[in-house]
């Protein structure tokens, strides 16, 4: 029997409303808040969350792939103000934007910057100790309410840069109400994201039962949601469905670590500015099939758990999803040719992916990869 262990410190909560709980929480506590302009307009609109707001600290800065520079500015004006708990709000660049600044509140008293920190990893950097730390979703898919990484960039070296310093969030509140009115690209996009990383910790060397319990799961209801979704915006069921499903892929690669398809989308969005969810997705179908072809097992459990006939009828629906969202065609749109394409090849092998992968990983295979999902 093979042992496993499984951690994952973060308490969730889940539900339609279940929002209203964080209130009870955070009355009389000085808060730090980030979010971007659009999250704060959201938290003002709202008449649960409004109180939020009230003479606590607002960080609105957050943008899409939150950059290294932008987060050291908004830990300069936090200068020596104290607070008691932290809140991440919006989608996973707000919550990634809150991890960064969270780790350097607990390290303030060593008088290091942001960049030393994540470029010169110490053990010393791994306290734990920390105010509360809420994370609090409006978009379903990255699922960084539940993971202890956190992405960053350095936009001017076109790189992505991975803060790996147990940033477990302390509580989870993922109500599906916040998704509602959430756009239609962005939508997908997510959505595509929560799916590819279900797969990811399946097509996984460091998978355990409980982790492809998980994905399992996840991957029934993401392929079902971003179905729906398609086809109604406003279908209610299908955005709670979306919400439980990234949960859920959130939890599963916080045990994996993601694999080949997040390694080969970090220069796409680098390079191109692809949206994460459509970078990742845009290998995700010819992955698939290669582990169809060489290590057909592998998709076992997902086919039992969620019983479909077999792993070619699994990749067949994943095929008419990822055709009927247009992955190829967005990808496409925004990748200059084919050639400057495959010149990135060797920067799309991150290690720290790439390995968990369950076939080995090199040149060869990332070009055979490009070479399916392009034509
Ligand atoms: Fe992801």
């Amino acid at each position: 029997m093979i042992s496993w262990k499984h951690y994952n410190p973060v308490e969730i909560i889940f539900g339609q409303g279940c929002r209203a709980s964080l209130i009870n929480d955070i009355s009389n506590k000085k808060l730090l808040v980030v979010t971007s302009l659009r999250g704060k307009k959201q938290i003002s609109d709202d008449k649960i969350l409004q109180k939020m707001i009230n003479n606590n600290f607002i960080i609105d800065s957050v943008t899409s792939n939150p950059e290294i520079i932008s987060i050291q500015n908004e830990i300069n004006k936090l200068g020596d103000e104290e607070f008691d708990a932290i809140v991440g709000f919006g989608g996973g660049s707000a919550i990634d934007f809150a991890k960064a600044i969270n780790l350097f509140l607990r390290l303030k008293n060593l008088n290091i910057d942001l960049a030393s920190i994540i470029k010169s990893p110490k053990k010393e950097y791994l306290v734990k100790t920390s105010i509360p730390f809420y994370a609090i979703p409006t978009t379903a898919g990255t699922g960084s309410e539940v993971t202890q990484f956190a992405t960053v960039w350095d936009h001017i070296n076109k790189q992505k840069l991975s803060l790996n310093y147990n940033l477990f969030p302390s509580i989870a509140i993922i109500d599906p109400e916040l998704t509602f009115n959430v756009p239609y690209e962005t939508t997908i996009s997510t959505g595509l994201d929560a799916l590819n990383q279900a797969f990811e910790s399946i097509w996984n060397k460091n998978k355990t039962p409980f982790s492809s319990y998980l994905a399992s799961k996840s991957i029934g209801l993401s392929i079902k949601s971003l179905n729906l979704l398609n086809e109604d915006l406003n279908n209610k069921e299908a955005r709670i469905m979306m919400s439980e499903a990234s949960l859920l892929a959130g939890m599963a690669i916080s045990q994996t670590f993601t694999a080949i398809c997040h390694s080969i989308s970090y220069p796409l969005t680098a390079h191109y500015k692809i949206q994460h969810g459509f970078a990742c997705a845009f290998t995700m179908k010819s992955v698939a099939k290669m582990v169809l072809n060489l290590k057909p097992n592998s998709l076992s459990e997902v086919v039992e758990f969620n019983n479909i006939n077999s792993a070619k009828e699994l990749i067949d629906e994943l095929e008419n999803l990822i055709n009927s969202l247009k992955v190829k065609e967005t990808n496409k749109k925004q990748l200059k040719d084919k050639n400057s394409l495959f010149a990135l090849a060797n920067e799309m092998i991150n290690p720290a992916r790439s390995d968990n992968f369950i076939l080995p990983v090199n040149k060869k295979l990332v070009i055979e990869i490009l070479e399916d999902s392009y034509y």
